[in-house]
């Protein structure tokens, strides 16, 4: 099944505006990452997959889509979601385009899937993911075996995979669990070993999840350097998997917490996993009184309770900090609204080494200065250094242009929740893609928002 629904929809602005206190306990939804790599680690597998807690946002919708389209259905059935798989090398030709919308992780994993199969796909999506590059998987899958037609290096793009990959060793150029996952799934249908070696770690759900769908992966360190490698001709069985709340998603009510005076918010089953907690050290380091409750262990992941009070806690005061560089892959999505906390420090927050922001949804780096300055808020972006001075009660009354990007949507509606006057976003759909609960849960917290 292919999608053929049009991309353009009608763009819905919507304004938020100042709140009193948010309050409460929550879920957020099931993380994207792990939702996207139970659909295909499950179509890959022999038997059935059984997923609870799956993201049911649009990005993940067509992952799922695009695997029924290749021969494995998933399927909800009651609250969990099923997927019948085929086994490594099982999948079929699909009979029309697999369309992944707006998502960068369901086409760039499912690359590495095509890649061991010997059928022909052709992968579309919309505006935003049709400018993104795709280089940085073709490169590595073709030394394995795929072939792209016309040598394209954005969507559309004609893949034909092969039976006989051949394994490769493989040092990514940049920092991507994307580009990581896509070789180690393509390793799985190789003759012989695959190997990745990350010069900066990245989020480890691949290795982890096939781990546990029975594949052989061995992880070290080479020279200093992450290592991970998967064993060919694997055979995968079908799981039950949990997906835990979503670390991402959980940051925009995080976020909102801190900056509305009086707030306390708690966001009960969390992923926090460490490849992914950067955002929340860095709420901590710049003051913020958030704490990790009840941590615990489910399905292979670490998970916790997530509790956010307004301010510095005890009357303390937020302040800026250095972001480095080396902690990008573990908050890489949270910079948007880490800037938007950031505009309430006192003083400078530098946040450095996001050469891999100008590559998301859109271009975030540019988009966040932009949705910062368009309110009042003193930003700079110097090279890969994005730069926010803050300030006690930053003005809002900007409209912020989104982009097709559902997290610089979500970053400064929350901006609105706490700056002197509304922030409006000129469209909302988008965040569809991964949060689509967002407004709801925002105003069962207390958050105000207005038709624009
Ligand atoms: C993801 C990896 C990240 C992240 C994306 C999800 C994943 O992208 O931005 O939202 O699930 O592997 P990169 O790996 O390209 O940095």
């Amino acid at each position: 099944m292919s999608s053929q629904k049009p991309h353009a929809t009608v763009a819905k602005p919507l304004a938020a505006t100042r709140s009193g206190a948010l309050k409460g306990t929550v879920r957020v939804p099931g993380d994207k990452s792990i939702s996207h790599r139970a659909l295909m680690f499950g179509a890959l597998a022999t038997g059935v997959t059984r997923v609870r807690g799956l993201l049911e946002a649009e990005d993940v919708i067509n992952t799922a889509k695009a695997v029924s389209a290749l021969g494995a259905p998933a399927q909800k059935r009651g609250d969990v979601w099923e997927i019948r798989g085929r086994g490594v090398g099982g999948l079929v030709q699909p009979e029309g385009d697999l369309d992944f919308g707006n998502s960068g992780t369901g086409s760039r994993l499912m690359t590495g899937v095509i890649a061991g199969h010997d059928i022909e796909v052709r992968m579309i999506g919309d505006a935003s993911l049709s400018r993104r590059p795709m280089r940085r998987v073709l490169d590595p899958l073709k030394k394995m075996g795929l072939s792209v037609a016309e040598d394209r290096e954005t969507l559309p793009l004609t893949l034909h995979g092969t039976s006989s990959l051949v394994p490769i060793e493989y040092m990514t150029p940049v920092p991507s669990a994307q580009v990581k996952s896509a070789i180690l799934l393509a390793g799985l249908a190789a003759a012989g070993e695959t190997t990745v070696i990350e010069k900066e770690p990245t989020r480890d759900h691949t290795e982890r999840m096939l781990r546990y769908f029975g594949a052989k992966v061995q992880t070290g360190l080479r020279d200093g350097r992450a290592s991970i490698t998967v064993f060919g001709d694997a055979e995968l069985e079908g799981r039950d998997v949990a997906v835990p709340g979503d670390p991402s998603s959980a940051a925009f009510l995080a976020a909102a917490a801190v900056i509305v005076p009086g707030s306390e918010v708690t966001i009960e089953g969390v992923l926090v996993n460490e490849t992914r907690t950067g955002f929340y050290t860095t709420l901590a380091e710049m003051g913020a009184d958030v704490a990790l409750l009840n941590r615990r262990e489910e399905g292979g992941e670490p998970i916790a309770d997530i509790r956010v009070r307004h301010g510095g806690g005890k009357g303390g005061k937020l302040k800026g900090v250095r972001v480095p560089s080396g902690r990008a892959p573990s908050m890489i999505d949270e910079y948007p609204i880490l800037s938007v906390v950031a505009a309430f420090a006192e003083g400078e927050t530098r946040m450095e080494g996001l050469a891999e922001l100008k590559v998301k949804e859109s271009d975030r780096l540019a988009a966040t200065a932009a949705g910062l300055t368009a309110n009042g808020i003193a930003a700079k972006v110097d090279g890969d250094t994005l730069i926010v001075t803050g300030s006690k009660q930053p003005r809002g009354g900007g409209t912020v242009v989104t982009h097709m990007d559902h997290r610089i949507a979500m970053a400064f509606l929350v901006l609105g929740l706490a700056s002197d006057r509304p922030v409006t976003v000129d469209d909302m759909t988008f965040v569809a893609t991964s949060f689509p609960a967002f407004k709801g849960l925002m105003e069962t917290l207390g958050a105000t928002f207005n038709p624009a």
